[in-house]
């Protein structure tokens, strides 16, 4: 069985909620319908109930009959939404009447669900972009105890398995964050190593990369690297993180003995963390597109609960995955 197959395996034994806010959508729609046939998810779509089932007979999708569909005009528990949203964003300048508004909107509508317990994890973005996926994300679900910054990683199968664990690296941030602070950047790597165990099911071993390795150059950017290294080993003194590093020197153990000599990651680093998201989001689509690497992601990790963003050139296939990947983190977030 290969990773994404356990992921699948353990979505269909421990069955969660998952609310599609763009349910009428062709690819979350084609998505919905494999994943209630194979039973890897309940499924929550928001839309109108009668253009979903006419979609779903004019495409031959069966199992659409099984998702629970709500409507974000008329669905029962609107007025708990509305109030819920109220009370929370309240202090932020919301208004009864602005939240009766927003709870229409499909993408709050689905965080709504998630803060009230009514569904266990999100995903959206084949229609929206990141920031419209994540800001009602950010602002109802908010971060998990003890984490301050979200961030998105991708699990990258490689074609180059002398790399990471038979080619599986995991990659961050590469979503989220503009510009991470040294904290921001210690927090990302905490927080992907965490994921990197709990998803991947692999031991992390951190490279905080740069373009220096052990003080070979000195600039500002490099300074907040190697803060940030400083930072997570305070944050989680077991975790097995180096840096600052460059690519070469975290992936390749010849290249490692000379420029990083008895480092614990260097020649050996699983997960890479970039200085910021322009070379993340640079990084994972030269890696996807010019190396034939599959990329599953964005991630999301920090949050609360889980709300996942898609690509909006994303397949039906990446939504099936993205949606067995939010099972496991939901599954993860009861354990805990
Ligand atoms: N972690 C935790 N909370 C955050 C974060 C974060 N990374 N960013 C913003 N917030 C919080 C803010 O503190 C604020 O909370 P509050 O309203 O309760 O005080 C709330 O979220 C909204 O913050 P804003 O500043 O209003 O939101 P902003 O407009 O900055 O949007 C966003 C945040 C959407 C994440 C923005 O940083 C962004 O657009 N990032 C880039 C996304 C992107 O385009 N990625 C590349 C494409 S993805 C891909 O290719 C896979």
């Amino acid at each position: 069985m290969n990773l994404m197959q356990k992921i699948i395996a353990h979505a269909q034994a421990n069955k969660q909620r998952i609310v599609l806010p763009e349910g009428n959508e062709d690819r979350t729609l084609r998505a919905a319908n494999r994943l209630l046939a194979d039973e890897v998810a309940d499924i929550l779509l928001i839309g109108d109930p009668a253009e979903i089932k006419q979609l779903a007979v004019a495409k031959g999708l069966s199992h659409i009959e099984k998702a629970t569909v709500i409507n974000p005009t008329g669905c029962p528990r609107k007025a708990a939404y509305i109030d819920l949203l109220y009370e929370l964003r309240k202090a932020k300048g919301m208004t009864p009447e602005k939240a009766a508004q927003l709870v229409e909107n499909p993408l709050y509508l689905g965080c709504l669900m998630i803060k009230a317990g009514d569904a266990d994890g999100e995903i959206a973005g084949a229609r929206n972009t990141t920031g419209d996926v994540l800001r009602p994300a950010l602002q109802i679900i908010k971060t998990a105890p003890g984490i301050s910054s979200v961030s998105g990683a991708f699990l990258m199968f490689t074609k180059a398995p002398e790399y990471g664990k038979h080619g599986l690296l995991v990659f961050a941030d590469c979503a989220v964050i503009p510009n991470p602070t040294a904290k921001e950047l210690a927090e990302i790597a905490v927080i992907t190593a965490r994921t990197t165990h709990a998803i991947a099911g692999i031991e992390p071993r951190v490279a905080m990369l740069s373009f220096s390795t052990k003080g070979s150059a000195s600039n500002e950017m490099v300074d907040k690297v190697v803060e940030a290294t400083r930072l997570a080993h305070e944050m989680n003194p077991d975790l097995l993180i180096d840096g600052e590093l460059q690519t070469d020197a975290a992936l390749v153990p010849e290249i490692a003995s000379r420029k990083a000599p008895g480092s614990p990651v260097a020649g050996k680093a699983n997960v890479l963390i970039f200085p910021s998201l322009e070379v993340g989001n640079i990084a994972y689509k030269l890696v996807e597109r010019l190396g034939g690497a599959e990329a599953v992601g964005p991630i999301l990790q920090g949050m609360s609960a889980p709300v996942n963003d898609l690509s909006r050139g994303c397949s039906a296939e990446d939504i099936y995955k993205m949606v067995a990947i939010s099972a496991n983190q939901a599954i993860a977030h009861k354990k805990k």
